[in-house]
């Protein structure tokens, strides 16, 4: 199984609290319940943001919105991204509004801190979950500096009262029991192969 599947789906289940039973259950029809949650998947054109997108569209969740470059719009819509915005637009923060309302969830496929988590910090409000893939990027490495990175997501940026955020490492699915059980049921049930189509 991809290393960013199981990245993907750890975080999904274990930060940001989304629930992936399997069998997965009927689909709801129910408006503003569950599947309706504010979602936004930074990076969605990344490897593990595109599994992230394709696991939330199996899952029925109708309200994602994915940041990209423009020439990969298509690209997360087809993965499952309701709403897509340009993380480089001057506007982002009001497109993403008028998109989903308030972002309730935010998975950080990218962690950059200038290029994903201060865009995230002026998006984000009481209530709010994000999970950020670490290491924070603090300064990206040249040929004359060495890269900066920071694993203390809570240090890296100045949120706003009453966000919880959490920092990612792959492995640490290994460390949650329920995780790694639910996994190897979802393995054997190829639902990676049923979750991409
Ligand atoms: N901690 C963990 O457990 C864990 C696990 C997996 C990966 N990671 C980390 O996650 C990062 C991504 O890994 P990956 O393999 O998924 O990357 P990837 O597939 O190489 O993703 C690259 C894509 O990210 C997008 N991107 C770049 N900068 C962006 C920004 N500021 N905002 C939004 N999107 C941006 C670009 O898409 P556009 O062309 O659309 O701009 C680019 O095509 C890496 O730093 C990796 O180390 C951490």
């Amino acid at each position: 199984m991809p290393n960013n599947f199981v990245t993907a789906w750890h975080t999904l289940v274990t930060d940001l609290g989304i629930s992936l039973s399997w069998p997965k259950p009927e689909a709801s029809t129910e408006q503003g319940g569950e599947k309706d949650k504010a979602i936004m998947i930074w990076g969605g054109s990344s490897s593990c943001g595109q599994y992230a997108l394709q696991i939330l569209r199996y899952y029925d969740y109708r309200n994602i919105i994915a940041t990209a470059s423009p020439r990969n719009f298509e690209l997360v819509k087809e993965c499952g991204a309701n709403h897509v915005v340009d993380y480089g637009s001057k506007t982002f923060k009001e497109e993403t509004e008028n998109a989903v309302g308030k972002v309730e969830l935010v998975l950080d496929c990218i962690g950059s801190l200038e290029g994903s988590v201060r865009p995230i910090t002026s998006i984000v409000g009481e209530g709010a979950k994000v999970a950020i893939l670490l290491p924070v990027i603090v300064r990206d490495a040249t040929e004359e500096v060495e890269p900066i990175y920071e694993m203390d997501v809570r240090k890296a940026a100045t949120w706003p009262a009453g966000v919880e955020v959490r920092g990612v490492r792959t492995h640490f699915y290994l460390d949650v029991s329920i995780c790694s059980v639910t996994l190897s049921d979802t393995f054997k049930y190829s639902i990676e192969l049923e979750a991409m189509g």
